[in-house]
């Protein structure tokens, strides 16, 4: 939920930068553009230039921003703030757009996050005299740190060095609920403060020039290098120095490491989409998560993990924590935990699980799954069970975010950076990483004998040439899928792991091309969703291999055939050399031989495949879909 960039540099003698040609309004469109799959409804930017603020917003994508910009352009500067807008108190205006301006048009504030408290202030702010221009909850904190800024500078005439950063922490330590606040000030070129509770803020470390983003994508092209912050931290840059403090202005460091990818990594690669870069990214996505994770004699080596061995011995349940396509992968990940461990394993949406009181003790592990690691509704739930005395792993595809910093131990999967807001590698490589998890405590609890564990590992390793293979033959899927444009509604059914994938399938078609579609365990079906079938309606099977269990086998074929007699257009997903299922498909699409544990790291592929080409075929913006944000940071 929105995207947030800062950028400081410093000027040489002759007024150009002396870290290089930077122009704060370059690193803050820059950033943005790398940042809008956080939030598309608005964008806008403020700059210090010649002892006043200057500032573009416009409402929709951040090209109306750029077109504005283009129309009225804004003079040089090296301080800047900038801002892509996921709506929340107010609809996708002009004038709810941010900055926000307060103290007379000397300060400039971006935001990410809710002011819960936000009428309360406003109410107070008002009688002081203070006007709104905006229904936002930002334009309040804004006009609350304008109002204590000028109270501080009036009251010491100039003593205080950092008049901002001191009227950060006071005017932070008022607000309630979650936010990444920056701000600039005219009075103060060069520097900009801000000031983090529950929301995500990563420091971007330059050479005479510093950075401020909601992730590291934001200053990507200038540094690797970045110092994550804890909560309730207020850090001032400058070209030359980074302070961070408490927000009573108590000093504290920030843990600085070097980002893992570079700035081509987050680019199309020469995809028409981010989404179809991902797509293919796959098989590396799942390589990537597999290496350096086992050794020559099939041992799996979690060393990175950090959590006393013997006390995950003694876990007796896991519940695994997370939401939409993670909590998917959750419930893939369940079917092989329970098997390979032995351990009841129960998936959670990560905000229903706070709310029912649930049974959460010392032999609780928690396994919370986040793509972003900012998840808002994960982390509260993540918060929670640790407070209840459960041990938290966190599987997460970003380092440095809020949920592993908050977990006793992390998985990274190494997906790469995804920016498509619909989530497609990183659900591949969350499964790879909760599997790896899995077979980890299987061997530590001898649930699984060595060779057991080596086998399943080497039929991982396979995998990602597998979904190669099925890339390469996409075709088919893919006319399909233009075929389908004019389509209303599709059905998906699955059981055992299938029944996940069909979930993701549904949810990757309602995100990217707007159509109804709905997952179902294929028992359930004639327990009412038959009721839906008619002649005609596309439905989607998604069939486990002849070669497991039987019985697993021949209900989803009797389930196709079942639906097939209601007149529905079967289209199956089934594994090669399964012949038994092309009698009762309009279409089938045949994957590579593999385990039924680890199908669903296939089967989900043509599934993905067909929603993106469908939106596409349809016109749509397959890497930010209406509505959505790609780090959803308020509960
Ligand atoms: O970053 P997270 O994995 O915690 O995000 C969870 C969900 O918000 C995310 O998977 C969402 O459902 C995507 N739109 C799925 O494509």
């Amino acid at each position: 939920m929105c995207g947030i960039v800062g950028y400081v540099g410093r000027a040489s003698a002759t007024g150009t930068n002396v870290a290089g040609d930077h122009q704060a309004l370059d690193v803050l469109l820059e950033g943005l553009r790398r940042l809008e799959y956080r939030g598309y409804d608005s964008a806008g930017v403020a700059i210090v230039a010649d002892g006043a603020i200057e500032f573009r917003k416009k409402s929709g994508k951040l090209a109306n921003l750029v077109a504005e910009i283009e129309a009225r352009p804004l003079p040089d500067s090296l301080t800047g703030i900038g801002h892509t807008r996921w709506a929340t108190h107010g609809g996708p205006t002009d004038a709810n757009a941010h900055p926000h301006l307060a103290d007379d048009g000397r300060l400039a504030v971006i935001h990410n996050g809710i002011i819960e408290n936000f009428a309360t202030l406003k109410a107070e702010l008002a009688s002081k005299g203070h006007t709104f221009l905006s229904d936002t909850d930002t334009e309040v904190a804004a006009v609350l740190l304008g109002d204590i800024y000028r109270a501080i500078v009036e009251a010491d005439a100039g003593t205080e060095a950092q008049p901002l950063s001191k009227a950060m922490q006071l005017a932070s330590r008022r607000l309630e609920g979650a936010f990444t606040l920056l701000a600039t000030h005219a009075d103060q070129p060069g520097v900009v403060v801000a000031a983090r509770r529950n929301s995500p803020l990563v420091v971007g470390l330059g050479e005479h020039e510093n950075f401020l983003g909601s992730d590291v994508s934001g200053f990507i092209d200038y540094t690797r290098r970045a110092l994550e912050l804890d909560q309730d931290q207020i850090v001032t840059i400058t070209p030359e120095t980074v302070e961070v403090t408490d927000f009573h202005g108590a000093p504290a460091e920030g843990r600085e490491y070097t980002v893992d990818w570079d700035a081509a990594a987050a680019e199309k690669g020469g995809y028409p989409s981010f989404m179809e870069k991902e797509i293919n990214d796959q098989p590396e996505a799942v390589a990537q998560t597999l290496l350096g994770r086992s050794d020559s004699r099939g041992r799996l080596t979690l060393d990175e993990l950090r959590i006393d061995p013997e006390l995950l011995k003694s876990v007796n349940k896991i519940i695994v924590l997370a939401c939409g396509t993670s909590a998917y992968a959750g419930q893939v990940a369940k079917y092989a935990i329970e098997h390979w461990c032995r351990i009841p394993t129960e998936v959670e949406l990560s905000h229903e699980f706070r709310y029912r009181d649930p049974i959460v003790d010392e032999q609780t592990l928690i396994v919370s799954i986040s793509q972003s690691g900012e998840t808002m509704d994960t982390l509260m739930a993540v918060r929670y069970a640790r407070e209840q005395g459960a041990k938290t792993v966190s599987i997460c595809n970003t380092n440095g975010s809020t949920i592993p910093r908050e977990s006793d131990a992390v998985l990274y999967t190494h997906a790469g950076p995804e920016i498509a807001v619909a989530s497609t590698k990183a659900f591949l490589a969350q499964i790879t990483a909760a599997y790896l998890l899995g077979l980890y405590l299987a061997q530590l609890r001898g649930n699984l004998f060595q060779g057991q564990i080596k086998d399943i590992l080497a039929d991982l390793a396979k995998t990602p040439a597998k979904i190669a293979r099925i890339l390469e033959n996409s075709g088919q899927i893919k006319e399909l899928a233009r075929a389908m444009a004019d389509t209303r509604s599709v059905l998906f059914l699955g059981r055992h792991v299938g029944y996940p994938v069909a979930m993701e399938g549904a949810l990757k078609l309602k995100e990217l091309a707007y159509i109804h579609a709905e997952g179902f365990a294929a028992g359930e079906l004639k327990h009412g969703p038959i009721a839906l079938i008619e002649e005609g309606q596309p439905v989607f099977v998604v069939v486990p291999s002849p070669r497991g269990r039987d019985s697993l086998h021949a209900k989803v074929v009797s389930n196709i055939q079942e639906v097939r007699a209601r007149g529905a257009n079967t289209i199956v997903i089934a594994e090669e050399g399964d012949d038994s299922v092309a009698a009762y498909a309009e279409h089938v699409f045949y994957i590579p031989e593999t385990s039924v544990l680890l199908a669903p790291l296939l089967t989900t592929v043509p599934l993905q495949l067909f929603a993106c080409e469908l939106a596409t075929a349809k016109g749509y913006d397959v890497d930010q879909p209406r509505n959505l944000a790609k780090s959803v940071t308020v509960e």
